[in-house]
């Protein structure tokens, strides 16, 4: 088949691109660093002829409500066109479970209004809602870090493994729409604050973890809200083994010779 990837450079993206190319489907790369912008369309004609399905990994990092419906919105709007004018056949959202449960994130507003033009456009669709990520709680810190110090909140989430996430999107991909998909988490649920500070400790960087709900994500967002149904989809790579990865990668590293 052949499958167009909007967000090919993402975290995301990149793996589903690998993942469908290792099963031989032909594979199209759409980002703006790649010459296609979905907030203009310039670029996505060309970028979708001969496409029978399309997977939208795209991001905002917008922090503002408006900005971020707005970009998520322009995006998805001019994306469904775009494929409704090359006759694709499959539509597919990454989108994150537990969105419709929380209103004051200006993310997960945007995610809302790409998870409504897609149900309410003209392309059969398959919207997949994802938990967190296992790399999500070093992230999250990352946004406030400053001199050592960042602030996270004390989430609990399920998080799944980006590689899983990705083969998930690929067989979806190459199959029928299915409207809403079942939840899609991995295997055990975690504390951000935690994640956070194994993620750092992996990776041999040293930050002091400040918990509260005062600063990005809020009390709309503690209890169970982010974790997946009861009849969710498990994917099977634990934090454990995702962060003994990352320790892994980060060893090879630093036993590389320094460059000139
Ligand atoms: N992080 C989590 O834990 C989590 C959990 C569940 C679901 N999600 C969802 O997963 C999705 C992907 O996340 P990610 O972390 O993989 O994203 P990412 O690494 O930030 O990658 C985003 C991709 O979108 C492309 N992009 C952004 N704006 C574009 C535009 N106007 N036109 C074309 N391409 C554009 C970027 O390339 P250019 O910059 O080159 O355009 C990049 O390839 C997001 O929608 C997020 O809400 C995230």
């Amino acid at each position: 088949m052949r499958i167009a990837i909007a967000g090919a450079t993402g975290n995301i993206g990149a793996l589903t691109v690998s993942a469908l190319e290792r099963q031989g489907h032909d594979v199209v790369r759409i980002s703006r660093s790649l010459g296609v912008d979905l907030l203009t369309g310039a670029g996505l004609d060309d970028a979708l002829r001969g496409v029978d399905a399309v997977v939208d990994a795209t991001n905002s990092s917008a922090t503002d409500r408006d900005e971020a419906v707005q970009h998520f919105g322009t995006t998805a709007a001019n994306l469904l066109a775009a494929e409704q004018r090359a006759g694709v056949r499959h539509h597919v959202l990454l989108s994150i479970v537990g969105i419709h449960g929380v209103e004051g994130n200006p993310h997960y507003a945007g995610k809302r209004e790409q998870e409504r033009l897609v149900a309410a456009g003209p392309v059969p669709w398959t919207v997949v809602p994802v938990t967190q990520f296992h790399d999500f709680a070093a992230m999250v810190a990352g946004w406030t870090e400053q001199d050592g110090v960042a602030l996270i909140a004390p989430l609990l989430v399920q998080p799944i493994a980006p590689a899983d996430v990705a083969d998930v999107l690929a067989e979806v991909a190459i199959g029928d729409p299915q409207t809403r998909h079942v939840d899609v988490a991995g295997p055990e649920t975690q504390d951000l604050v935690d994640m956070a500070r194994r993620t750092h400790q992996a990776r041999g960087q040293e930050v002091k973890l400040v918990p509260t709900w005062s600063s990005v994500f809020g009390p709309s967002m503690a209890g169970n809200v982010l974790l997946p149904g009861d009849d969710a989809r498990i994917a099977p790579t634990t934090f454990d083994a995702w962060l003994a990865a990352e320790a892994a990668a980060t060893a090879s590293r630093a036993a590389e010779p320094a460059t000139a």
